[in-house]
């Protein structure tokens, strides 16, 4: 070795790695204004299509008349219901197993739905002849409180169910009932609360929200009229899945549709489902022979396109006086809006919302879940989250912290009290999952002793003790939050989407001069999958990660993956990537035996290339192998270098993390103001620790908007009064807290690399940790639970109704 020869250090960091933080490569083009998204897409000839939206929540739709927008310059047609008729599309499968109107079919059932789709030269003209559609309705009665969607008298929503007593999940209580699921044991839970020495009940709703991505959804779609063939460029965080739909629902051959996700700007479950939208635009397309582009604005965005939770959920707590749980029975009332158009594997109506027993240890759990419609539009999707286990982590981490307050314990001690210890992985839980690993000991310790938790305890005492003598008007909370996510969907002994099992795929491909290109069935929406895929194969056949090409988005070339939620992508794609590099490692190490003239079993992997066992000068590196493989490979092997591989997940993997929230609260204004947000996450093996902590940063700020403001609200009447970022909160910097990051690496047991999902975990565990904080700051002035978002006004209500406020 001389001194040019590089060390075994700077040939591990020459490849960039896992555990490296590489720069974004994608972000050279986002930063430069370089991307190439949707609305950047102009084709030839190409039209515009808007919607005439409907004004109320409930009506029936008396007649439609095109006649004076047929006569706005430039607009070429008008599309209802009666014209998708034709073409058996007025209605489409949702993937809830429901079906949803794609044009209003003789009622609207929720303000802003679809009512038809205006083609034209431009948008200005589309948006001209919109006003010129008259449309006659007939108010009908509302049903926007959940709670009496189910009254006997409530006015009837879906009349196309007229007479059916089961949907896609079993049987219907009413004629505005979707489903009940039940999971659990009811008798053994039952026979807890009985004996229980201690129990908690509370209502805890989780509100409507939405996850209102900066860029909204859009596609352009073009049709061949002589290769019969249909483009659709789109924002869609599952291009394959897209593509199987529209050939199931447009009779389409599946090869002859081209579905092409460009860039992306933000996705966080909106661009998952079906929209009218695209319907509309490929049916368009088809009609006129040109292409066809659909962008929504940002009201139609927030009011008709896919809402996320609305879960109001009775939560009851059995335990010993010691603080030792026993016990756990959630009922869930599931708002789904009009249609059931919740994103989920199709087995699973509430998603995973049976993770609700959370990181503790409860011998025994019943839950059930009602579905339910009501006049609000449909969708239920996983706002970075996966699948409803938002809504269970807020719902066990806020009753933890209500039982701890009951029985006069610290939220932090009950909860490390009842954690499911290290040694019980793999851990079962009692509504049937099987948790892959977990410390959870050690990251709720780390947390408290970065923050020196004890500290902050002392601090909170002494000011209640001065608010008390009317030294101050400020209550500082508390709010701690442990959480267990449930991300990799899914094994396909249990997750499908439409009958498709959720595998995911890469397809690697090594050219000879030692770089290659590397095929995802995942899709990035600003996630760094072009740095982070690249990294992992770097570590696996060591070639430098700057000389792996990422491709996600085009149904041509990509192998068919489930796309990109609930952070699946590095739990399921991930771990396809790890797969095929090593069946590219295999065949290499073949190549570089034969090259080497030993046997395979005499050579050993070492960084970057094979070296003979014992012969350490004797080496092949990984760039010679692609060289080789194009020209010499052994006889009987067919040349190149190239792998594929599909990979069905034995399990879903389970991050966790420690959150903790302190925050102060003026009660004379209800303003609050964020002092320090500590977040410990565990996502196992660490793929790119700058993109994590990224991730973190984003999900933060996305918890933080939820649980302290933001909300898609309905007044009485069915009108959505949160129809703009004026009404419906978006934090900007300004707003948003400063994030301390921290982390401890339990790694999967079972995925190739160890690694975890992370994107979704600050959400998850930021909710609660917020909401948390904003009780444990009232809790002295005896609330128990202030429903969220704890927006100022509501502060202020709160301090006003618990008489802190004259
Ligand atoms: O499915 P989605 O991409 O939204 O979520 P994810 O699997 O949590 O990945 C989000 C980003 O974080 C990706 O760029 C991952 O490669 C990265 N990540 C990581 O670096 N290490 C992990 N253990 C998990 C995710």
């Amino acid at each position: 070795m001389n001194d040019l020869t590089p060390t075994r250090e700077q040939r591990t960091a020459a490849l960039e790695g896992m555990g490296c933080k590489r720069k974004r490569v994608e972000d050279i083009r986002f930063t430069q204004g370089r991307g190439n998204y949707v609305d950047d897409v102009k084709l030839p000839g190409m039209l515009h299509g808007d919607f005439v939206r409907s004004p109320h929540p409930h009506a029936r739709v008396k007649s439609i008349n095109s006649e004076e927008a047929l006569k706005v310059p430039g607009v070429l047609a008008v599309i209802t219901a009666e014209t998708l008729k034709t073409v058996n599309l007025a209605w489409m499968p949702t993937l809830a197993g429901d079906v949803q109107m794609v044009l209003a079919d003789g009622k609207v059932l929720f303000q802003n739905q679809e009512v038809a789709f205006v083609v034209a030269t431009d948008r200005y003209a589309a948006d001209d002849g919109i006003n010129k559609v008259v449309v006659e309705y007939e108010p009908l009665p509302v049903v926007i409180d959940p709670f009496k969607a189910m009254d006997a008298d409530a006015p009837v929503l879906r009349e196309d169910l007229a007479g059916k007593t089961s949907g896609a999940h079993g049987p219907r209580k009413h004629h505005n009932h979707i489903f009940e699921w039940t999971v659990g044991d009811k008798e053994l839970t039952d026979s807890a609360f009985k004996k229980a020495e201690v129990t908690i009940k509370e209502m805890i709703s989780y509100h409507r929200t939405h996850p209102s991505p900066l860029e909204t959804c859009q596609c352009v779609c073009s049709f061949d009229k002589i290769k019969g063939e249909l483009t659709i460029y789109g924002t869609f965080q599952a291009p394959h899945v897209i593509r199987t739909v529209v050939s199931l629902i447009a009779k389409l051959p599946e090869q002859k549709i081209h579905v092409i996700a460009p860039d992306i700007g933000g996705g966080f479950g909106n661009k998952v489902g079906a929209y009218p939208g695209y319907i509309c635009a490929a049916v368009a397309s088809i009609v006129t022979g040109k292409p066809v582009k659909w962008v929504e604005d940002r009201i139609e965005n927030l009011t008709a396109t896919s809402f996320a939770r609305d879960y109001h959920m009775t939560t009851e707590i059995a335990a010993t006086k010691e603080g030792k749980v026993t016990g756990l029975r959630v009922h869930v009332l599931a708002d789904h809006g009009a249609f059931d158009a919740c994103a989920d594997p199709s087995k699973w109506p509430a998603g995973f919302f049976n993770i609700v027993t959370g990181s503790y240890d409860f011998p025994v759990a019943h839950l059930a879940v009602d579905g339910i419609y009501t006049n609000k539009a449909p969708g239920g999707v996983a706002y970075r989250c996966s699948f409803r286990v938002t809504e269970a982590a807020y719902c066990i981490e806020r009753a933890m912290d209500i039982l701890a307050q009951k029985l006069n314990m610290d939220p932090a001690e009950l909860r490390l009290k009842n954690f499911i210890k290290p040694e019980q992985f793999p851990y079962h839980s009692a509504l049937g999952w099987e948790y892959d690993s977990g410390d959870y000991h050690t990251a709720m310790k780390k947390m408290m002793e970065s923050t020196n938790y004890v500290a902050l305890r002392k601090e909170q005492a002494e000011k209640r003790a001065a608010f008390k003598r009317g030294e101050t008007r400020d209550i500082m909370g508390l709010g701690v939050s442990f959480f267990t996510e449930i991300v990799g969907a899914g094994p396909s002994k249990n997750c499908d989407i439409l009958g498709i099992a959720m595998f995911d795929s890469c397809e690697i491909r090594m050219h000879p001069t030692g770089a290659g290109i590397a095929r995802v069935g995942s899709k990035s929406q600003g996630q760094g999958h072009e740095t982070t895929w690249a990294q992992i194969i770097a570590t696996e056949i060591g070639i430098p990660a700057d000389n792996i090409m990422v491709e996600e988005g085009n149904t041509d070339t990509a192998p068919y993956g489930l796309g990109t939620y609930g952070s699946r992508s590095t739990p399921v794609a991930g771990a396809a990537i790890a797969m095929a590099a090593r069946k590219i490692k295999a065949k290499a190490q073949m190549i570089a035996a034969y090259k080497l003239e030993v046997h395979e079993d005499d050579l050993e992997w070492d960084i970057d290339g094979f070296r003979v066992k014992g012969l350490p000068e004797k080496t092949m590196s990984m760039k010679d192998i692609c060289w080789a493989a194009y020209n010499s490979v052994p006889p009987g092997m067919e040349p190149g270098l190239e792998a594929v591989s599909y990979y069905d997940p034995p399990n879903m993997t389970y991050p966790f993390g420690a959150y903790l929230c302190v925050m102060d609260i003026d009660v004379d204004t209800g303003v609050y103001k964020v002092r320090r947000f500590y977040a410990l996450d565990d996502c196992g093996t660490r793929i790119n620790p700058m993109i994590i902590e990224g991730q973190v940063h984003g999900g933060l700020t996305e918890a933080f908007a939820i649980a302290m403001g933001q909300e898609i609200r309905y007044d009485d009447a069915g009108n959505v009064v949160t129809g703009s970022f004026m009404d419906f909160f978006m934090p900007t910097a300004v707003e948003t807290p400063h994030w301390e990051t921290d982390f401890t690496v339990t790694p999967s047991p079972h995925h190739p690399i160890g690694a975890k999902g992370v994107g979704e975990s600050p959400n998850v565990g930021g909710v609660p940790a917020f909401s948390n904080a904003v009780n444990d700051a009232f809790s002295f002035l005896g609330s128990t639970h202030i429903q969220m978002p704890h927006d100022f006004w509501r502060n202020w209500r709160a301090a006003k109704e618990l008489g802190a406020v004259a």
